[in-house]
């Protein structure tokens, strides 16, 4: 793979206009439109930057595995992920946060979490969850998390193809962010193995889920990417109370225990990284879809997405080594 540069454009357009519209749909055009997950307000190339002490490698060249593009994070912006809630400004918010609550509440059952209060005064002893119980919460949590990018990402996708219009390139940052949260379950399958009795409750909670948010797609986007938005607050409140307890040495079964393989490839993780490291990035993507889903709600679906890069590298011709490649005809 040649050397490439990166060019990073984010577009905020808070009130995109057709003229915006006619300016992207001509840039894209011209270059190739990658879209991008990014964390905050990134306005510069972070690839070529060397201003913050990496927690974990980052290779320069363009990445050579197959996923889609993910964010790798600097310990920096592990370590600044907060708890925030948006406020209600409509009542699709109402609607959105009152079906992530109910969501909530069956899940919660369903996992047997335990929410630990830090303000509790009580003198009764709290319970706390096991590190077993952890990660079946994860899994079935990663196993519904999966499914909006996807159904959001196909609908805008069918969409175009039915209207004969573009999408502005909204369905690669929903497609990557399926993509993510499958790399979420896939680690985790790694540390637990999930019986029949809890296989059936994810095929149940898929098949009600999926066509639950296809629906509520058809008629409202906007609430659907404001209900991810909130239910990546929940998300981002449930790994960083986890990743309370195992600082506080109540998992102690995973306190020296190593970040799975599959963990270290796809987050670009040192070989020495822990569960920790992994409860981190998976907190900081959780942030991260927070952060997208809110935004692709305040645009509304016919804005261009807010997030997009724009790489320096087009589709270059071929080098002669490259055509003699796939020029097997005529081998000798
Ligand atoms: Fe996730
Ligand atoms: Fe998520």
């Amino acid at each position: 793979m040649k050397n490439t540069q990166f060019l990073f454009q984010i577009h905020y357009l808070i009130s995109p206009t057709m003229k915006s519209v006619s300016q992207l749909n001509s840039m894209q055009s011209r270059s190739l439109l990658h879209t991008c997950l990014p964390l905050m307000n990134k306005k510069t190339t972070r690839i070529d930057s060397n201003e913050e002490q990496l927690h974990m490698k980052i290779d320069n060249k363009q990445s050579k595995d197959y996923m889609m593009h993910h964010e790798i994070y600097s310990e920096k912006e592990l370590n600044d992920i907060k708890i925030t809630h948006k406020k209600f400004e409509s009542w699709h918010d109402r609607v959105a946060f009152a079906a992530v609550r109910t969501m909530r509440f069956f899940f919660d059952t369903f996992t047997g979490y335990i929410h630990e209060s830090s303000t509790s005064k009580s003198d009764k002893i709290i319970k706390t969850m096991t590190e077993q119980q952890w990660l079946r919460r994860f899994i079935f949590l990663e196993s519904i998390a999966g499914v909006p990018g996807m159904v959001a990402g196909m609908s805008r996708h069918m969409k175009s193809l039915r209207t004969m219009k573009r999408d502005h390139g909204w369905i690669h940052t929903l497609l990557s962010e399926a993509e993510n949260e499958r790399m979420h379950l896939l680690t985790f399958l790694e540390l637990r193995q999930p019986g029949y009795v809890f296989r059936g409750f994810v095929l149940l909670g898929q098949g009600v889920f999926f066509n639950a948010f296809f629906l509520t797609y058809l008629l409202s986007p906007q609430i659907c990417h404001r209900f991810v938005g909130f239910l990546e607050e929940e998300a981002v409140i449930t790994y960083t109370r986890c990743i309370e307890n195992l600082d506080a040495g109540k998992l102690p079964a995973w306190r020296n225990l190593p970040a799975p393989q599959i963990a270290k490839n796809y987050w670009k993780l040192s070989n020495d990284a822990m569960i920790r490291d992994v409860l981190l990035v998976i907190r900081a993507d959780e942030a991260t879809h927070r952060q997208v889903n809110h935004k692709l709600a305040d645009v509304g679906p016919n804005a261009p997405n807010p997030f997009l890069i724009q790489t320096t590298e087009t589709q270059t011709p071929p080098s002669i080594d490259e055509q003699q490649e796939i020029d097997t005809a005529n081998k000798n």
